[in-house]
Protein backbone atom coordinates (compact mmCIF):
# COMPACT_ATOMS: atom_id res chain seq x y z
CA UNK A 1 0.00 0.00 0.00
CA UNK A 2 0.96 3.75 -0.12
CA UNK A 3 3.37 4.70 3.18
CA UNK A 4 2.57 8.39 4.06
CA UNK A 5 5.26 10.51 5.09
CA UNK A 6 4.77 12.31 8.20
CA UNK A 7 4.32 16.10 7.41
CA UNK A 8 5.08 18.47 9.61
CA UNK A 9 2.52 21.04 9.27
CA UNK A 10 -0.90 20.96 8.85
CA UNK A 11 -2.94 23.52 7.70
CA UNK A 12 -6.81 23.69 6.89
CA UNK A 13 -8.06 27.26 5.40
CA UNK A 14 -6.63 26.98 1.93
CA UNK A 15 -4.58 25.67 -0.67
CA UNK A 16 -2.76 26.22 -3.92
CA UNK A 17 -1.77 23.18 -5.31
CA UNK A 18 -4.35 23.13 -7.75
CA UNK A 19 -4.99 25.20 -10.78
CA UNK A 20 -5.88 27.89 -8.98
CA UNK A 21 -5.95 28.75 -5.30
CA UNK A 22 -8.97 27.77 -2.79
CA UNK A 23 -9.72 29.71 -0.10
CA UNK A 24 -11.98 27.46 2.37
CA UNK A 25 -12.17 25.04 -0.50
CA UNK A 26 -13.84 27.96 -2.87
CA UNK A 27 -12.01 28.54 -6.02
CA UNK A 28 -10.53 32.01 -6.47
CA UNK A 29 -12.44 32.30 -9.81
CA UNK A 30 -16.02 31.55 -8.09
CA UNK A 31 -14.68 34.42 -5.26
CA UNK A 32 -14.72 36.71 -8.16
CA UNK A 33 -17.18 35.53 -10.66
CA UNK A 34 -19.99 35.50 -7.56
CA UNK A 35 -18.72 38.71 -6.53
CA UNK A 36 -17.13 38.75 -3.24
CA UNK A 37 -15.81 41.47 -0.98
CA UNK A 38 -13.49 41.40 1.80
CA UNK A 39 -15.85 40.48 4.00
CA UNK A 40 -16.22 36.87 1.91
CA UNK A 41 -12.74 36.53 2.42
CA UNK A 42 -12.57 36.92 5.81
CA UNK A 43 -15.13 34.97 6.31
CA UNK A 44 -13.51 32.59 4.50
CA UNK A 45 -10.38 32.50 5.76
CA UNK A 46 -10.48 33.16 9.71
CA UNK A 47 -13.66 31.46 10.00
CA UNK A 48 -13.42 28.67 7.51
CA UNK A 49 -17.09 29.29 6.22
CA UNK A 50 -19.31 31.58 4.12
CA UNK A 51 -21.40 33.78 6.01
CA UNK A 52 -24.33 35.47 5.08
CA UNK A 53 -24.13 38.75 3.13
CA UNK A 54 -25.75 40.99 6.40
CA UNK A 55 -22.80 39.46 7.92
CA UNK A 56 -19.64 39.63 5.75
CA UNK A 57 -21.27 43.44 5.38
CA UNK A 58 -21.01 43.91 9.18
CA UNK A 59 -17.57 43.06 8.77
CA UNK A 60 -16.66 45.04 5.97
CA UNK A 61 -18.03 47.95 8.31
CA UNK A 62 -16.15 47.22 10.98
CA UNK A 63 -13.04 47.41 8.65
CA UNK A 64 -13.88 50.48 7.04
CA UNK A 65 -14.76 52.44 10.21
CA UNK A 66 -11.69 51.42 12.00
CA UNK A 67 -9.49 52.35 9.16
CA UNK A 68 -8.31 55.36 10.83
CA UNK A 69 -8.49 57.64 13.11
CA UNK A 70 -6.12 60.52 12.38
CA UNK A 71 -2.58 61.41 13.17
CA UNK A 72 -2.68 62.18 16.97
CA UNK A 73 -4.01 58.47 18.22
CA UNK A 74 -0.68 56.05 19.53
CA UNK A 75 -0.40 53.89 16.21
CA UNK A 76 -0.79 56.46 13.64
CA UNK A 77 1.93 58.44 15.91
CA UNK A 78 4.45 56.24 16.36
CA UNK A 79 3.83 55.16 12.19
CA UNK A 80 4.45 59.13 11.25
CA UNK A 81 7.60 58.91 13.64
CA UNK A 82 9.21 56.23 12.10
CA UNK A 83 8.35 57.44 8.57
CA UNK A 84 9.91 60.43 9.45
CA UNK A 85 13.07 58.67 10.59
CA UNK A 86 13.74 57.51 7.20
CA UNK A 87 12.41 53.94 7.47
CA UNK A 88 10.95 51.84 4.99
CA UNK A 89 6.39 50.55 5.01
CA UNK A 90 7.01 47.82 6.41
CA UNK A 91 9.21 49.23 9.59
CA UNK A 92 6.89 52.31 9.71
CA UNK A 93 3.25 50.21 9.25
CA UNK A 94 4.52 47.67 12.22
CA UNK A 95 5.89 50.42 14.60
CA UNK A 96 1.85 51.77 14.64
CA UNK A 97 0.75 48.27 14.37
CA UNK A 98 2.85 47.35 18.19
CA UNK A 99 0.84 49.62 19.95
CA UNK A 100 -2.48 48.24 19.17
CA UNK A 101 -3.15 46.46 22.51
CA UNK A 102 -5.55 46.51 25.76
CA UNK A 103 -5.73 50.29 26.29
CA UNK A 104 -5.66 50.87 22.01
CA UNK A 105 -7.79 48.97 19.49
CA UNK A 106 -6.76 45.58 20.79
CA UNK A 107 -9.49 45.52 23.93
CA UNK A 108 -12.12 44.12 21.34
CA UNK A 109 -11.67 40.27 22.59
CA UNK A 110 -11.37 41.14 26.23
CA UNK A 111 -14.70 42.63 25.84
CA UNK A 112 -16.08 40.16 24.02
CA UNK A 113 -14.82 37.59 26.59
CA UNK A 114 -16.27 39.80 30.11
CA UNK A 115 -19.24 41.11 28.10
CA UNK A 116 -20.54 37.26 27.23
CA UNK A 117 -19.21 35.70 30.62
CA UNK A 118 -21.39 38.61 32.82
CA UNK A 119 -24.39 38.32 30.24
CA UNK A 120 -24.08 34.72 30.18
CA UNK A 121 -23.99 34.51 34.02
CA UNK A 122 -26.91 36.62 34.13
CA UNK A 123 -25.05 39.65 36.11
CA UNK A 124 -26.89 42.56 36.11
CA UNK A 125 -24.91 45.90 34.81
CA UNK A 126 -24.17 46.81 38.19
CA UNK A 127 -22.87 43.57 39.74
CA UNK A 128 -20.77 43.19 36.45
CA UNK A 129 -18.85 46.76 36.42
CA UNK A 130 -18.13 46.47 40.35
CA UNK A 131 -17.00 43.10 40.45
CA UNK A 132 -14.77 44.94 38.07
CA UNK A 133 -13.59 47.04 40.14
CA UNK A 134 -12.87 44.94 43.17
CA UNK A 135 -10.90 43.00 40.78
CA UNK A 136 -8.94 46.16 39.63
CA UNK A 137 -9.52 45.91 36.02
CA UNK A 138 -10.83 48.70 33.70
CA UNK A 139 -13.93 46.91 32.46
CA UNK A 140 -12.84 46.50 28.48
CA UNK A 141 -14.86 48.23 25.77
CA UNK A 142 -15.49 51.00 28.09
CA UNK A 143 -13.86 54.28 28.28
CA UNK A 144 -12.36 56.67 25.66
CA UNK A 145 -9.68 59.48 25.81
CA UNK A 146 -11.82 62.53 23.77
CA UNK A 147 -15.36 60.69 23.68
CA UNK A 148 -17.92 61.73 26.36
CA UNK A 149 -21.54 61.06 27.03
CA UNK A 150 -22.54 64.09 25.17
CA UNK A 151 -20.23 63.57 22.41
CA UNK A 152 -20.37 60.03 20.97
CA UNK A 153 -18.38 57.99 18.97
CA UNK A 154 -20.17 58.54 15.58
CA UNK A 155 -18.69 54.61 14.46
CA UNK A 156 -20.39 53.14 17.63
CA UNK A 157 -23.57 54.52 16.42
CA UNK A 158 -23.45 53.46 13.02
CA UNK A 159 -22.33 50.12 13.88
CA UNK A 160 -25.35 49.23 16.28
CA UNK A 161 -27.88 51.16 13.70
CA UNK A 162 -26.51 49.03 11.03
CA UNK A 163 -26.80 46.05 13.46
CA UNK A 164 -30.56 46.73 15.50
CA UNK A 165 -31.97 46.72 11.84
CA UNK A 166 -29.88 43.89 9.69
CA UNK A 167 -29.16 41.21 12.92
CA UNK A 168 -32.02 38.72 14.30
CA UNK A 169 -30.57 39.50 17.71
CA UNK A 170 -28.78 42.10 19.44
CA UNK A 171 -28.64 40.77 22.75
CA UNK A 172 -25.23 41.18 24.08
CA UNK A 173 -25.10 44.70 22.72
CA UNK A 174 -27.96 45.84 24.51
CA UNK A 175 -26.53 44.40 27.77
CA UNK A 176 -23.00 46.66 26.55
CA UNK A 177 -25.19 49.46 25.80
CA UNK A 178 -27.16 48.80 29.90
CA UNK A 179 -23.26 48.56 31.15
CA UNK A 180 -22.41 51.87 29.38
CA UNK A 181 -25.44 53.41 31.05
CA UNK A 182 -23.88 52.50 34.56
CA UNK A 183 -20.20 53.45 33.80
CA UNK A 184 -21.68 56.90 32.28
CA UNK A 185 -23.46 57.54 35.96
CA UNK A 186 -20.15 57.39 37.04
CA UNK A 187 -18.47 59.39 34.77
CA UNK A 188 -18.83 61.08 31.83
CA UNK A 189 -16.27 59.57 29.55
CA UNK A 190 -17.11 55.94 30.46
CA UNK A 191 -18.86 55.74 26.99
CA UNK A 192 -18.78 52.06 25.32
CA UNK A 193 -16.52 52.35 22.94
CA UNK A 194 -15.81 51.05 19.27
CA UNK A 195 -13.69 47.67 20.88
CA UNK A 196 -16.48 47.25 23.06
CA UNK A 197 -19.28 47.99 20.17
CA UNK A 198 -17.76 45.30 18.14
CA UNK A 199 -16.64 43.15 20.63
CA UNK A 200 -20.86 42.55 21.84
CA UNK A 201 -21.66 42.76 18.33
CA UNK A 202 -19.55 39.89 17.04
CA UNK A 203 -21.23 37.94 20.09
CA UNK A 204 -24.49 38.76 18.77
CA UNK A 205 -23.33 37.79 15.21
CA UNK A 206 -21.74 34.33 16.23
CA UNK A 207 -24.78 32.91 17.67
CA UNK A 208 -27.74 34.84 16.13
CA UNK A 209 -26.30 34.01 12.63
CA UNK A 210 -27.15 30.25 13.01
CA UNK A 211 -23.66 29.32 11.64
CA UNK A 212 -21.57 28.39 14.09
CA UNK A 213 -21.99 25.82 17.09
CA UNK A 214 -21.54 26.90 20.78
CA UNK A 215 -18.34 25.26 21.12
CA UNK A 216 -16.85 27.05 18.23
CA UNK A 217 -18.06 30.20 19.41
CA UNK A 218 -16.34 30.10 22.89
CA UNK A 219 -12.82 28.92 20.91
CA UNK A 220 -13.70 32.14 18.54
CA UNK A 221 -14.03 33.94 22.21
CA UNK A 222 -10.71 32.15 23.71
CA UNK A 223 -8.52 32.08 21.23
CA UNK A 224 -8.99 35.83 20.19
CA UNK A 225 -9.98 37.11 16.82
CA UNK A 226 -11.52 39.73 17.48
CA UNK A 227 -9.06 42.00 17.75
CA UNK A 228 -7.73 41.00 14.06
CA UNK A 229 -10.56 43.07 12.87
CA UNK A 230 -8.91 46.21 14.20
CA UNK A 231 -5.36 45.24 13.32
CA UNK A 232 -6.51 44.73 9.71
CA UNK A 233 -8.63 47.88 9.71
CA UNK A 234 -5.79 50.18 10.83
CA UNK A 235 -3.07 48.62 8.57
CA UNK A 236 -5.12 50.50 5.86
CA UNK A 237 -4.78 53.94 7.65
CA UNK A 238 -1.14 53.53 8.70
CA UNK A 239 -0.17 52.31 5.29
CA UNK A 240 -1.84 56.18 4.56
CA UNK A 241 0.03 58.06 6.92
CA UNK A 242 3.69 56.41 5.70
CA UNK A 243 2.69 57.63 2.11
CA UNK A 244 1.31 61.05 3.33
CA UNK A 245 4.83 61.65 5.47
CA UNK A 246 6.60 60.59 2.62
CA UNK A 247 5.26 62.49 0.28
CA UNK A 248 5.19 65.30 2.43
CA UNK A 249 9.35 64.58 2.62
CA UNK A 250 8.75 65.66 6.67
CA UNK A 251 12.23 65.52 8.17
CA UNK A 252 13.13 63.58 11.72
CA UNK A 253 10.84 63.97 14.59
CA UNK A 254 12.40 65.57 17.48
CA UNK A 255 10.28 65.87 20.42
CA UNK A 256 10.68 69.57 21.98
CA UNK A 257 12.08 70.37 25.11
CA UNK A 258 9.32 72.27 26.03
CA UNK A 259 6.67 69.35 25.88
CA UNK A 260 8.46 67.56 28.30
CA UNK A 261 8.37 67.55 31.92
CA UNK A 262 12.11 67.30 33.50
CA UNK A 263 12.07 66.44 36.78
CA UNK A 264 14.07 64.46 39.61
N1 LIG B 1 -13.45 50.73 33.30
C1 LIG B 1 -13.53 51.24 34.54
N2 LIG B 1 -13.04 52.42 34.89
C2 LIG B 1 -12.42 53.12 33.94
C3 LIG B 1 -12.29 52.67 32.62
C4 LIG B 1 -12.84 51.42 32.32
N3 LIG B 1 -12.75 50.90 31.09
N4 LIG B 1 -11.62 53.59 31.91
C5 LIG B 1 -11.34 54.61 32.73
N5 LIG B 1 -11.84 54.33 33.96
C6 LIG B 1 -11.82 55.18 35.16
C7 LIG B 1 -10.81 54.71 36.13
O1 LIG B 1 -11.28 55.04 37.42
C8 LIG B 1 -9.63 55.57 35.81
O2 LIG B 1 -8.83 55.66 36.92
P1 LIG B 1 -7.62 54.61 37.12
O3 LIG B 1 -6.50 55.17 36.30
O4 LIG B 1 -7.37 54.67 38.58
O5 LIG B 1 -8.02 53.25 36.65
C9 LIG B 1 -10.31 56.89 35.49
O6 LIG B 1 -11.50 56.49 34.79
C10 LIG B 1 -9.53 57.83 34.67
O7 LIG B 1 -9.38 57.31 33.44
P2 LIG B 1 -8.43 58.06 32.46
O8 LIG B 1 -7.04 57.74 32.88
O9 LIG B 1 -8.78 59.51 32.34
O10 LIG B 1 -8.82 57.36 31.17
P3 LIG B 1 -7.96 57.47 29.90
O11 LIG B 1 -8.53 58.57 29.11
O12 LIG B 1 -6.51 57.52 30.17
O13 LIG B 1 -8.20 56.06 29.29
C11 LIG B 1 -8.83 54.31 27.98
C12 LIG B 1 -8.87 55.80 28.15
C13 LIG B 1 -7.37 53.84 27.91
C14 LIG B 1 -9.54 53.97 26.69
C15 LIG B 1 -9.52 53.66 29.21
O14 LIG B 1 -10.85 54.08 29.29
C16 LIG B 1 -9.45 52.14 29.17
O15 LIG B 1 -8.47 51.57 29.61
N6 LIG B 1 -10.54 51.49 28.67
C17 LIG B 1 -10.56 50.04 28.58
C18 LIG B 1 -9.75 49.57 27.39
C19 LIG B 1 -10.43 49.90 26.08
O16 LIG B 1 -11.61 49.65 25.90
N7 LIG B 1 -9.64 50.41 25.13
C20 LIG B 1 -10.12 50.69 23.78
C21 LIG B 1 -10.41 52.15 23.57
S1 LIG B 1 -11.16 52.48 21.94
C22 LIG B 1 -9.86 52.37 20.83
O17 LIG B 1 -8.74 52.37 21.20
C23 LIG B 1 -10.15 52.25 19.37
C1 LIG C 1 -9.03 55.13 17.42
O1 LIG C 1 -9.85 54.54 16.72
O2 LIG C 1 -7.83 55.20 17.12
C2 LIG C 1 -9.49 55.85 18.63
O3 LIG C 1 -10.74 55.50 19.08
C3 LIG C 1 -8.48 56.07 19.68
C4 LIG C 1 -8.42 57.54 20.01
O4 LIG C 1 -7.65 57.87 20.92
O5 LIG C 1 -9.10 58.35 19.41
Amino acid sequence: GKVRAPTHIISTISDDRGEEPCYAGVPMSSIVEQGFGVGDVISLLWFKRSLPRYCTQFIEICIMLCADHGPCVSGAHNTIVTARAGKDLVSSLVSGLLTIGPRFGGAIDDAARYFKDAYDRGLSPYEFVESMKKKGIRVPGIGHRIKRGDNRDKRVELLQLFARTQFPSVKYMEYAVQVETYTLSKANNLVLNVDGAIGSLFLDLLAGSGMFSKPEIDEIVEIGYLNGLFVLARTIGLIGHTFDQKRLKQPLYRHPWEDVLYTK
